[in-house]
């Protein structure tokens, strides 16, 4: 695919995706690369842009990340974000220092909204900074293009050499209008037209898949999750029935997964592919029975699936490709820009090419971020129901379950789930909060219903307002829904006599219970 491109130059900073993400909401196609790449490999890329990232170190510290002053005559423009701000001034002839002051938070920023740089921009606007150093002197021919109050050089630029350079993070929501700074940078200073968008992803990947697949067979694992029920899609409208998607109902999906899944993508369903659905959720009780140990039930569960996966790879023979639904943070995150061979680590399909006769792997969403492939996936009109559908943990209800996983536990946990989404939905909140579910607790406690002593399990509600799933706070749900959750999950859900809602923030808590 021949796209415009700007790459970002990793030095470490925690918001290098961000800052990839931020530039294709541009439609423009970003790539991450490390600091460590060759320049000669970067020119052959051809980029219309290059920009360079935040980093923990001081950039005149022996050994900091660095990249070589060629790096700013190659006539790209550069854009250097914070630590490469401070590295584009250094590397170019300016000092950076240590600031009698660090800056750190949301700052008023004043900009001169007459460079392209800002242009539209507010004069007075407000910036997220986060840093130690300062560009103390700029490099000759660079021109101060913004300040705060502690910070004389906010932004600099030398427009002759199309070098542009930014203390502040335009790419963090907090940078008021740091979209639009961007959006200056790759469309106004780069030039770029704006090519990349999911509809022509779509087409241009299908041509791509049938050109790689030709008339081979395919194998997919397909878990009911976004990205590999993304893939299924993609995949399908390219190859049709060369496609085979395996489905392994372990039998810790939420109420009725299992079949909305198999209505999607099984027999008649609306895409063209051959689906096998496993119903192994016996195996998966038997070898969960008397396993209390999260990390155990977690291995077993994993292990069963590349058991029963085998088995049905088994059946099926030789084929020429494995798909995975790998995307792009998972490349990235594993080394890179793809300088090392990236098989997703899901804890599900770990190890998995060992065991399936296959020639090639292929991963039709490896460029994507999320929100792309969920663009794509709504594109190949699957329901939002499962696009948009918060995250879910591979081991599913098993981790949801704390201590031993039966039967009956998880038909506990499937009702009073069903009942909780269906309230927060009914209460609109739930695009609100990122992720809610319900959990069974171990704990059983005494209660009287009519005038019967009860003796049964407490359920958890697990609701959480997150960015990154990292750091998580738990939503403020309104007293009365949870009121009227709590009544409905004790009157309709059988073996319920309590339900606590769970307050606990990540760190310390994790969002699961296991
Ligand atoms: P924790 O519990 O670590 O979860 O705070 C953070 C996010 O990751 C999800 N999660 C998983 N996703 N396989 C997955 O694909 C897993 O084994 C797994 N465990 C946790 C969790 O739902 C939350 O969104």
């Amino acid at each position: 695919m021949n796209k415009e491109l700007v790459i970002v130059i990793d030095f470490g900073g925690q918001y290098n995706q961000l800052v990839a993400r931020r530039v294709r909401e541009c439609n423009v196609y970003c790539e991450i690369y490390s600091y460590k790449t060759d320049l000669d490999k970067i020119r052959a890329m051809n980029p219309r842009g290059i920009i360079l990232t935040g980093g923990p170190n001081s950039c005149y510290e022996e050994n900091a990340a660095t990249c070589p002053p060629e790096l700013f005559s190659l006539g790209i423009p550069v854009l250097g974000l914070c630590y490469g701000a401070q590295l584009m001034s250094l590397v170019l002839g300016g000092e950076v220092r240590r600031a009698a002051l660090k800056e750190y938070g949301k700052t008023e920023v004043h900009v001169d909204n007459t460079t392209p740089l800002f242009a539209g921009v507010t004069a007075d606007t407000v910036c997220w900074m986060s840093h130690n150093d300062y560009i103390a002197r700029m490099a000759p021919g660079f021109r101060v293009i913004a300040a705060t109050a502690n910070c004389p050089v906010a932004a600099a630029e030398c427009p002759e050499q199309k070098l542009y350079a930014i203390q502040f993070h335009p790419e963090v929501l907090h940078t008021v209008e740091g979209s639009k700074i961007l959006y200056n940078f790759v469309r106004g200073i780069c030039g770029c037209c704006g090519d990349w968008s999911m509809d022509s992803f779509v087409e241009e990947s299908i041509k791509a898949i049938r050109n790689k697949v030709g008339g081979g067979r395919v194998l997919l694992a397909l878990s009911g999750g976004v990205d590999s029920s993304v893939a299924a899609g993609l995949l399908s409208r390219a190859i049709g029935r060369q496609l085979t998607c395996v489905f392994v109902d372990h039998g810790l999906l939420r109420k009725n997964e299992g079949d909305e899944v198999e209505a999607i993508f099984g027999e008649k369903g609306q895409f063209d592919l051959r689906f096998v659905r496993i119903n192994a959720q016996e195996r998966y009780y038997d070898r969960l029975a008397g396993v209390t140990e999260p990390e155990e039930k977690r291995k077993i569960i994993g292990e069963e699936f590349i058991r029963v996966f085998e088995d049905e790879a088994r059946k099926i023979g030789a084929v020429d490709f494995l798909a995975q639904g790998t995307i792009y943070p998972d490349v990235v995150e594993s080394g890179l820009g793809g300088e090392s061979a990236v098989i997703k680590s899901h804890h599900n399909v770990g190890g998995l090419p060992d065991y399936v006769n296959f020639r090639e792997i292929i991963e039709p969403l490896r460029n994507l971020f999320k929100d792309e492939v969920r663009k794509v996936g709504l594109e190949l009109g699957i329901p939002e129901s499962l696009v948009l559908r918060q995250p879910f943990p591979g081991p599913g209800l098993g981790v949801r379950i704390v201590g031993e996983v039966t039967a009956e536990k998880v038909k506990i946990v499937q009702e009073a789930d069903a009942i909780y989404r269906e309230e927060i939905a009914q209460a609109g909140l739930d695009r609100e909060i990122n992720q809610y579910f319900a959990a069974l607790t171990n704990m059983r406690s005494v209660g009287v219903m009519g005038d019967e002593r009860t003796y049964d399990y407490a359920i958890a509600l697990r609701a959480v307002k997150t960015v990154d799933f990292m750091t998580a706070e738990a939503a403020d749900i309104p007293f009365a829904v949870l009121q009227k959750i709590m009544s409905r999950i004790i009157n309709e859900v059988k073996g319920v006599n309590r339900v606590f809602y769970d307050l606990t923030s990540k760190p310390p808590g994790t969002i699961e219970f296991e």
